[in-house]
């Protein structure tokens, strides 16, 4: 018999997992809403009523890389929290597996949704995978939201936290066509794989209107005095940059060669530039602090040898998106920012030598420019004066939580009822 209502636990760890988690718990609580009611020639049943666990492992845990986020994305506090912290790739990740098998143990869900690439979505996975409640009872359904990216680039610890956890998951929600593809190519299609579309892509557009109240560009500087007739643009032409990829910002020769590769730009427009806390942590032991100004004041702009470089902490989630929106131009190692520019529609250059999300230049609103100083310069002459086509990647139109939670409980009547069973 199925239980009363569905038990859901809901992993999120690191910056990026938010705000592909969020729509996931509103169409959560949206669902909930209905319940008794008939919606689109369907009644929703009580046994049909999903309790969310939010379990946040503490892999990022700074108020600007997670606490901020919660509150803009009006997250609810976690249910629980792991408190895990930072480590390396295998103290991380093995931290997260013991603390999150007594959680599993404890609540028994009949689902377990992890969300992207990071070590606590690998791990949670893990945990679920191999788990059993005993007394004949099936582990937890594994869900994974981003299954199927690809960047066929095995040094990256994201890579293998994407093919492991698709290899152990039950239902893999798939974001970009590629994403079908290489599930297919590894033998990995299926009953269980789903293509809905991109969460990540659903909180953009249910905050981008919100995130124009943002100050931070007039705190910044880019907002210049209104025309004679109190017309005219107001916003400066500036660009964005972010870096955190180990290989980019790990190493100083080769942080050193892509800031080369922004010397131009810098000279035509201020480039603002939050900082990672790993890159922070670097630009400190390299000895560069002063020279990049990471110590002046935000709306510095000094005469040393990056002048045009704005440094400032992270950002929050609602000043991040107001600044890519009015942004010429953005700079990236980052996934996701390939993924929210094209749904804005803003030109992007990624200093990666490959993307797992083709669907981004696909559409013409990223290039990948390596990271040499050479191919960045290139790259970046070529997107700056660049009109992105309009139009959205297929599903990216803010549903794909919707469809996610559809899924959820198709699969939990499955498995309870008959027709199928998704566990491998
Ligand atoms: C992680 C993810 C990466 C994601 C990125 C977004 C993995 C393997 N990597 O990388 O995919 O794009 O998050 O930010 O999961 N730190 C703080 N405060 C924090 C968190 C981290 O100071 O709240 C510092 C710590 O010194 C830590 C370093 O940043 O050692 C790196 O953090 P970690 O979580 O290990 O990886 P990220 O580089 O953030």
């Amino acid at each position: 018999m199925a239980a009363e209502h569905m038990k859901v636990i809901m992993v999120v760890g690191a910056r990026p997992n938010f705000m592909k988690a969020a729509p996931i718990i509103t169409a959560i609580n949206r669902h909930n809403n209905r319940i008794g009611t008939d919606y689109a020639g369907r009644y929703v049943r009580a046994e049909d009523r999903i309790r969310h666990i939010l379990v946040h492992t503490g892999q990022h845990y700074d108020d600007l890389m997670s606490g901020s986020f919660f509150r803009a994305l009006n997250l609810p506090e976690p249910d629980v929290h792991l408190g895990v912290g930072s480590g390396s790739q295998a103290v991380q990740t093995a931290e997260i597996m013991k603390a999150f098998e007594h959680v599993l143990l404890r609540e028994k869900p009949e689902i377990v949704v992890v969300v992207g690439d990071v070590n606590s979505t690998l791990a949670c996975a893990l945990v679920t995978a191999k788990t059993s409640f005993g007394g004949g009872a099936s582990r937890p359904l594994i869900a994974h939201v981003e299954a199927g990216l690809r960047s066929f680039d095995r040094s990256m610890p994201e890579e293998i936290n994407r093919v492991l956890t698709d290899h152990v998951a039950d239902l893999l929600f798939v974001t970009e066509e590629s994403g079908l593809q290489n599930l297919h190519n590894e033998g990995v299609a299926g009953e269980g794989v789903h293509f809905v579309g991109n969460t990540m892509i659903d909180s953009v557009l249910a905050f981008k209107d919100k995130a124009e109240a943002s100050s931070i560009l007039g705190d910044l500087g880019l907002r210049t005095p209104p025309g004679k007739r109190g017309k005219g643009h107001s916003i400066r032409d500036y660009a964005v940059l972010t870096l955190h990829r180990p290989a980019n910002v790990d190493d100083r020769d080769a942080f050193l060669n892509i800031l080369t590769g922004l010397s131009e730009l810098a000279t035509d427009y201020p480039i603002v530039f939050p900082v990672h806390p790993r890159t922070q942590q670097r630009i400190r032991e390299f000895g560069l602090e002063t020279q990049l100004g990471m110590n002046e004041s935000k709306t510095r702009s000094s005469g040393n040898g990056w002048q045009g470089l704005i440094l400032t902490d992270p950002l929050g989630y609602l000043d991040f998106l107001c600044l890519m929106k009015h942004a010429r131009l953005m700079v990236t190692d980052s996934g996701g920012i390939q993924e929210e520019t094209t749904c804005l529609g803003i030109p992007c250059v990624t200093v990666r030598e490959n993307t797992e999300r083709p669907v981004t230049v696909q559409r013409g609103t990223n290039m990948i420019a390596g990271t040499k100083s050479e191919g960045i310069k290139a790259a970046i002459r070529e997107q700056v004066v660049r009109t992105p086509p309009a139009g959205m990647p297929q599903k990216w139109d803010g549903q794909a939580a919707t469809r996610i939670v559809d899924v959820l409980i198709r699969a939990r009547h499955e498995r309870c009822f008959g027709s199928g069973h998704h566990g491998r």
